[in-house]
């Protein structure tokens, strides 16, 4: 791809020279989005480059892990991995208010970077795997007046509070083409072809107060969930998939017995870029079976819904 191969170069060139011989912190998350931007800077300026991994314990399943394990022992990059479950769930505990939790999530970031920021020394950067569409802080409605839907816990603000400077080398870039560069970059196609995962993580498909228990059920049946969509060959025809815990239990019957637990929803669309999706079109097979597992797998849900929502008027993620 001539565009991208160009656009590599250009990238790595731009880097190098906003940066010079200054240290840089990069936030990992896992995500397609930071891990590309992490590589390309690596690339750029090696060793002056230290990822910080925050696990807020807010990730899927054996994530942290995954993530750890890729940076560190395959691509040798220095990776701190911060540990904050407890300060970003304490600081979550009783909240429901979705800006809310975004705002808590965004703040306690800061914090943490900082925290992470002295330990690498004399950081003057801050990398960050902003994508356009992330830019893009309004969303307008035609004719109707523009309204902020969301806040971006990974956009504004940031830099200034920590009097670091910003480096964003994908801030000109829709998906589609971060996938291409980090082709272009040799990371495994496995990991480009990830979905993504919002900054807030599972906050944010936890409406209603997030709790341990709650967290420990989602985890469960959204691994379900992703290997069923993986068994039947279906991942990568999809743009995003996972499942909400709703905050409601419900009644049901197993066994000879009464249940009472939660109900979850899964969610599965299609989309180019993000900002408009339209929902996947499972089979009613394909649905029963695995509202099926996921009721027998995961202990604590005994109801199963598919979300029909298109974007607009839904958002992709519930909160
Ligand atoms: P929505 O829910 O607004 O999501 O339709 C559009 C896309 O953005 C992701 N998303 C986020 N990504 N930080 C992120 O890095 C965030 O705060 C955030 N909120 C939503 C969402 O997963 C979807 O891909």
């Amino acid at each position: 791809d001539w565009t991208m191969g160009a656009y590599r170069e250009e990238a790595i060139a731009r880097i190098r020279e906003q940066v010079g011989d200054a240290k840089v912190i990069c936030g990992l998350s896992g995500g397609v989005d930071s891990s590309v931007a992490a590589v390309l800077i690596h690339e750029a300026i090696g060793d002056q480059l230290t990822c910080v991994f925050v696990d807020h314990g807010l990730l899927r399943k054996g994530e942290a892990e995954e993530v750890v394990t890729m940076f560190r022992d395959n691509y040798n990059m220095p990776l701190i991995h911060a540990d904050e479950q407890d300060l970003f769930l304490g600081e979550l505990d009783g909240v429901s208010d979705p800006e809310t939790k975004r705002k808590i999530i965004g703040k306690l970031f800061i914090d943490v970077f900082q925290k992470h920021a002295r330990e690498v020394g004399d950081a003057t950067f801050l990398a960050q795997g902003t994508l356009y569409p992330d830019v893009i802080e309004s969303v307008s409605f035609s004719g109707g007046p523009s309204v902020t839907i969301k806040s971006h816990h990974n956009v504004g603000g940031l830099p200034e509070k920590m009097g670091l400077k910003l480096v964003e080398p994908l801030r000109e870039l829709f998906k589609d083409e971060v996938r291409a560069l980090g082709r272009e970059l040799g990371l495994p196609p496995s990991f480009i072809g990830r979905h993504p995962f919002p900054g807030p993580g599972l906050a944010i498909r936890c409406p209603g107060e997030i709790t341990r228990e709650k967290l420990a059920i989602l985890r469960e049946a959204d691994a379900v969930y992703i290997d069923q969509i993986r068994k039947h060959g279906l991942y990568d025809d999809i743009w995003q998939a996972f499942v909400a815990i709703l905050p409601v239990r419900t009644v049901g019957v197993m066994g000879d017995g009464r249940t009472y637990d939660f109900a979850c929803a899964l969610r599965a669309v299609t989309s180019v870029d993000g900002m408009t999706a339209d929902y996947f079109p499972f089979t009613h097979e394909f649905l029963g079976e695995t509202a099926t597992r996921i009721i027998n797998e995961v202990p604590g849900i005994n109801r199963v819904t598919y979300d029909i929502t298109s974007k607009p008027p839904g958002t992709i993620e519930w909160e």
